[in-house]
Parts: C-alpha cells; sequence; structure tokens
C-alpha cells in the first residue's frame, strides 16, 4: 500500500472541515472538496478560527497556524482528488448520495488509493461495493468536534485488505488518535451505545421524569459527562439523530433504537438543533436558553 501523503476530504459541513483540520496539523496535504463555494467559505472559515484560536491561546504559532492554513487546497472541483493517497467522504448521511459521489470519484482518484466513509451508521459494504476498490475501502469514523474527541473508530468491512485496513490504523494513529478497531455492524461501538442513551433521556422526558434542563444536569452532575443527553442531541444534530436511529432500527429491530414522539415532531418543525438554532435549547441567542415548548 503507497504511503499515504495527500489525503482528500469530501464535504466541508460539520464533520468535513474538523476532519480535514486534523489530517493538516498531522502534516498531510489535503484537498477539501464541497459541492458550491458558499459551504466551502463556510467550512473553511471555521477552519481559520480555529486555528486563531490556537494562536490566541498560545497552543500554535502563528508561523505554524500558517503552514496548516497552507496545507489545505479547498475546492469545489473532484479533479483535485486525482493524486490523494486517501480520500475520506464527510458528506450528508444519504446512501444513494454518497454511491452517487464514489461512482463520480472513483474514476478520477488513482486507483491505488484508499477510500474511506465517516458514516456513522451506514454498513461499509454497501459503499465499498459500489467501487471498483472493494478491498480498499475502510470506514473512519471520527466523533463531533473531530478536533477535540480523541477516539476513530476504524471499521472494517468483509471485502478490506490487510494492507488497507492497517494503512487506516496507522493513518488515524499518525492523527494523534486513539484508533479503535471495529466490524461493519450498524452504530460501530460508539453510535449503538451513545444513541439508545440518548434516545431514553427523550422518552424520560415525555414520561415526566425530569424536565429537559433537570435531565442534563443529572448526568453532567451525576456521571460526570462534559453535556447532558439532551444537549449531546442537539449537539450532533437532531436530523442526524433521527437517520442513524432509523439505520439501527432497520438492522436490530429493537424498540430502543426507535425514534421517540418528541423527536419525529421536533423534525416536523424544522427543529434540528444548534445547526438549526432551535432544539431541546434555542441557540438563537448568546448563549443556549430553554426551548419555550418544552
Ligand atoms: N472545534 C474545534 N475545537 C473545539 C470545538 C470545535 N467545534 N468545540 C470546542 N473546541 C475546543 C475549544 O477550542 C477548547 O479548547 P481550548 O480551551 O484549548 O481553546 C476545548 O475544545 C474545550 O472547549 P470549551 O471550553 O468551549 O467547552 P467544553 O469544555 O464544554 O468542551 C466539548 C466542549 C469538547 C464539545 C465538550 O463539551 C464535549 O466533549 N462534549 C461531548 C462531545 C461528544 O460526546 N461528542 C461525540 C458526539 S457523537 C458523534 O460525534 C458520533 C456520531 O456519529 C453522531
Amino acid at each position: 500500500m503507497a504511503q499515504i501523503e495527500k489525503v482528500g476530504v469530501l464535504g466541508a459541513g460539520l464533520m468535513g472541515h474538523g476532519i480535514a483540520q486534523v489530517a493538516a496539523e498531522a502534516g498531510y496535504a489535503v484537498v477539501l472538496r464541497e459541492l458550491d463555494d458558499a459551504t466551502l467559505a463556510r467550512g473553511v472559515g471555521k477552519i481559520e478560527k480555529q486555528l486563531a484560536r490556537a494562536v490566541e491561546k498560545g497552543r500554535a504559532s502563528q508561523e505554524d497556524a500558517d503552514a496548516i492554513r497552507g496545507r489545505i487546497e479547498d475546492t469545489t472541483d473532484y479533479g483535485a482528488l486525482a493524486a490523494c493517497d486517501l480520500v475520506i467522504e464527510a458528506i450528508t448521511e444519504s446512501l444513494p448520495l454518497k454511491l452517487e459521489m464514489w461512482k463520480e470519484v472513483d474514476g478520477i482518484v488513482k486507483p491505488e488509493a484508499v477510500f474511506a466513509t465517516n458514516t456513522s451508521s451506514l454498513a461499509v459494504i454497501d459503499q465499498a461495493a459500489t467501487t471498483s476498490r472493494p478491498t480498499q475501502f475502510v470506514g473512519l469514523h471520527y466523533f463531533n468536534p473531530a478536533q477535540v474527541m480523541k477516539l476513530v473508530e476504524v471499521v472494517r468491512c468483509v471485502t478490506t485488505s490487510d494492507a488497507a485496513f492497517d494503512a487506516a490504523l496507522e493513518f488515524a494513529r499518525s492523527e494523534k488518535k486513539l484508533a479503535i478497531p471495529t466490524q461493519d455492524k450498524a452504530g460501530f461501538i460508539v453510535n449503538r451505545l451513545l444513541v439508545p442513551y440518548m434516545l431514553d433521556a427523550i422518552r424520560a422526558y415525555e414520561e415526566g421524569v425530569g424536565s429537559v434542563q433537570e435531565i442534563d444536569e443529572a448526568m453532567m452532575a451525576g456521571a460526570a459527562h462534559p453535556m447532558g443527553p439532551l444537549t449531546l442531541a442537539d449537539f450532533v444534530g437532531l436530523d442526524t439523530l433521527g437517520s442513524i436511529c432509523d439505520v439501527l432500527f432497520d438492522e436490530f429491530r429493537e424498540r430502543r433504537f426507535a425514534r421517540p414522539p418528541t423527536l419525529r415532531k421536533m423534525l416536523s418543525a424544522g427543529w434540528y438543533g444548534r445547526k438549526s438554532g432551535m432544539g431541546f435549547y434555542d441557540y438563537s441567542g448568546e448563549s443556549p436558553a430553554p426551548n419555550p415548548a418544552f
């Protein structure tokens, strides 16, 4: 397997911009590709803001921050990915869109490159099988915010070769991440446990166990979690949570993975959590306030 030097990242959204930043910080040349200029500029803007903050806090010199930014080529052109040794997709969590994207990218990127998906729940094999290189396909699942969270789940699907899997493990470790190998089972390790926990918090609210804030504060103070489960659901994105639980429910047919009615109604209202400005909390002001609907 060729040495990884150049990394392509597809999607500059919530996950993609962070994945690109982490790779550039680890010294890789990065090509960050988005569909349109406005979304690309938003993703790059977030990276630049994080780098400026690192300089301000004395965690990086201005020179280092400039070098990291300089390693990221941002583009809307798939052609810029041609020479990448590894391509990680972090586009919308929709299988048809991912398959369409891989068909295009497969014909452009050099044949020896490894492909990876950052999917949080879809089967890796379904994407691998659509490319001409199913042996060179893995899951690389980062956590939000990718710049901060230590873990990367490295997912082997039935077709993944040892060489591609080892290259992916090595790559994640070179980014100073804790790389945990796992199998291609819906939700992998973390979401299989974390998603039913967030859904149970919503059910606890529905059953009147506590208010939104009480449930969050209880888990922070009683279990030392950095965020309560409903704040976390808003942080992950309620639309993302909804799609993950649908995949898990389809796979396992267990009630614990089913969408609670409150989540269904919030999604119908367009409340996707922090990203849309409204979820269990209202994010339109200086700091999050309770959503008056609850
Ligand atoms: N990007 C980059 N850096 C960020 C950041 C972001 N979006 N958010 C916070 N940080 C950095 C800050 O810069 C800060 O570093 P410095 O102090 O050195 O500047 C550090 O993280 C701590 O941030 P804050 O002081 O602002 O806030 P905090 O201490 O409350 O930490 C948090 C924020 C790291 C997000 C913390 O609340 C946390 O760990 N929450 C839980 C996150 C979690 O569980 N993520 C997994 C979600 S599940 C998932 O992602 C999988 C999936 O498939 C759905």
